[in-house]
């Protein structure tokens, strides 16, 4: 018998973190191998709908509840020609894209997306294309989504069919634009201006808007740090966000490195916010950049595929990861990371929707089906929305070889629904062998009783899932218990978990 380790957290609904905007369980499509084109659209499906959508992946979008959808990329965007995609399909030109060595019929665009957003129940966040253009073609960009009609562009959106503006409320300046892989990347110098005096013009074209500046494309960049102080010296008094990009591996095979990553994505986090407070500080400023994490995930099960895919052909299977459990674990964790920090992340996205490092995968003509990473991100989608509550946490640790000391076994978040008075807590038991033996003291609730407790786990820590066949699912557990103030329960190892407290009376 494994003696379990212990781990107490203590809550107080008084002691908030702030509350989750629903944006932080956004999403990615970008045209990039089967994302696009065979993952929402495959024209001739048997599932798909006279616009080509294919309905049993809107099924899925939809169970997963997302609130706000990044388009059209993505490394993919800095090459792009918005006008490309837009008007009769037939006159739509072929193009060799860059980014991704791949072609773009140009099939799929901007209206057609716009019409998926509605039919997914979500909204646009889109990126405008500052490697190859600049200001003018972004404002054109603008005029053409947001403005009613009697110019040229509205006009022009009309003559498409789309007579009422798309009312694109998120926009992203560029994408990863100090990446030398990068299509017209930029020094910070260089962005910082270009994205400055875009802004401007897209928020004159209309005020409404909201806009995200590039953060550095990884923690990793050697400029990071520099790069968002000086693009936020250009861009403070114009943009609304600041990007951060991160995906995480393990080719190593270093399940405890692995695990602890999330704890890095809270040390990025923290890291942006002092350097964006440091830019308000310098000008006394009391406005406050909030950060959009608009790509994350794990990512690395198809490095070595990807090498092998012929180039210049439409909708390859690129980045086509297969997740595993303690890939599902790392994805969990880094939910945790996002909640915890929900004051200044107001945006975030898992990158990317469907086939493409997805939490679906789709086969042409064929099914779809949930990867692992499917379910905690389903899971704090639907349970992870009101208020942060602040944790006093004791947990014991583990230390990660020359890179991380004190690893707290428990990786936990708190949410608390003021409507119903209802708590969700999300753990990860990171113990390889041995149970956590968690105890939540709710001293300053009402009395609660455990309503749901849904843990994720499974033997092999390889296992995927597979068109017809999902080993990695959620499963009902028994044993939490609440009394006197406190809930008890027995987080097995290497664990997902969501455990649902109600208010006594109330189901
Ligand atoms: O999401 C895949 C790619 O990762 C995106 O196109 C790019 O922004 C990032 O490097």
């Amino acid at each position: 018998m494994t003696t379990p380790l212990k781990a107490r957290v203590v809550l107080d609904r008084d002691f908030t973190i702030g509350a989750v905007d629903p944006r932080l369980f956004g999403c990615f499509v970008e045209h990039l191998g089967r994302c696009v084109y065979g993952g929402i659209y495959e024209p001739g499906h048997p599932r798909a709908d006279a616009r080509g959508f294919r309905q049993d992946v809107l099924e899925l979008v939809r169970e997963l509840n997302i609130p706000v959808m990044r388009y059209p990329g993505g490394n993919f965007v800095s090459g792009y020609n918005w006008e490309d995609g837009v008007g009769p399909r037939e006159q739509r030109p072929r193009r060799q894209e860059l980014a991704w060595r791949s072609i773009e019929s140009n099939a799929f665009g901007t209206n057609e997306f716009m019409e998926w957003c509605k039919a997914a129940g979500t909204a646009p966040m889109m990126a405008v294309n500052l490697g190859t253009r600049g200001p003018e073609e972004a404002r054109q960009l603008v005029e053409y989504c947001n403005f009613p009609g009697g110019t040229r562009l509205s006009d022009l959106r009309r003559s498409h069919g789309h007579p009422d503006p798309h009312n694109v409320k998120l926009w992203c300046l560029g994408n990863e634009a100090d990446g030398p892989w990068q299509i017209g990347a930029k020094t910070a110098t260089e962005y910082g201006r270009a994205a400055a005096e875009t802004a401007k013009a897209m928020k004159w074209a209309d005020p409404t808007i909201e806009l995200v500046a590039c953060g550095s494309s990884n923690r990793g960049m050697s400029t990071f740090g520099a790069w968002e102080a000086e693009v936020l010296e250009h861009t403070f008094d114009h943009v609304d966000y600041i990007s951060l990009h991160t995906y995480y591996s393990n080719a190593a095979d270093d399940l405890p490195a692995f695990l602890a990553k999330p704890d890095e994505m809270g040390d990025f986090i923290r890291e942006v916010i002092a350097t964006a407070d440091y830019v308000a500080a310098k000008r006394r400023s009391t406005k406050r950049i909030q950060l959009s994490f608009d790509e994350w995930n794990v990512w690395y099960h198809s490095h070595g595929k990807d090498r092998a895919i012929p180039s210049w052909k439409e909708a390859q299977p690129f980045l086509e990861d297969v997740y595993t459990m303690e890939d599902a674990l790392v994805v969990g964790g880094m939910l945790i990371t996002l909640l915890n920090h929900a004051d200044r992340v107001r945006i975030a996205c898992l990158a990317q929707l469907v086939n493409v490092i997805a939490p679906m995968m789709t086969r042409a003509g064929g099914g779809v089906w949930r990867q692992t990473s499917f379910f905690p991100f389903a899971q704090a989608s639907a349970l992870g929305r009101g208020v942060v509550l602040r944790q006093a946490v004791s947990s014991p640790t583990y230390d990660v070889k020359g890179k991380r000391s004190d690893v707290p076994y428990l990786a936990s978040a708190c949410v608390l629904d003021p409507a119903t008075g209802g708590v969700t807590l999300f753990a990860v038991n990171r113990a390889p062998s041995q149970p956590l033996q968690l105890e939540v003291d709710l001293r300053a609730f009402p009395e609660m009783k455990v309503a749901d407790w849904s843990v994720l786990r499974h033997d092999n820590l390889k296992a995927t899932n597979t068109e017809g066949s999902q080993p990695v699912q959620p499963m009902k557990a028994q044993g939490a218990s609440f009394a006197q103030g406190r809930l008890s329960a027995a987080l097995p190892p290497l664990s997902w978990n969501v455990l649902r407290l109600a208010p006594s009376g109330v189901q």
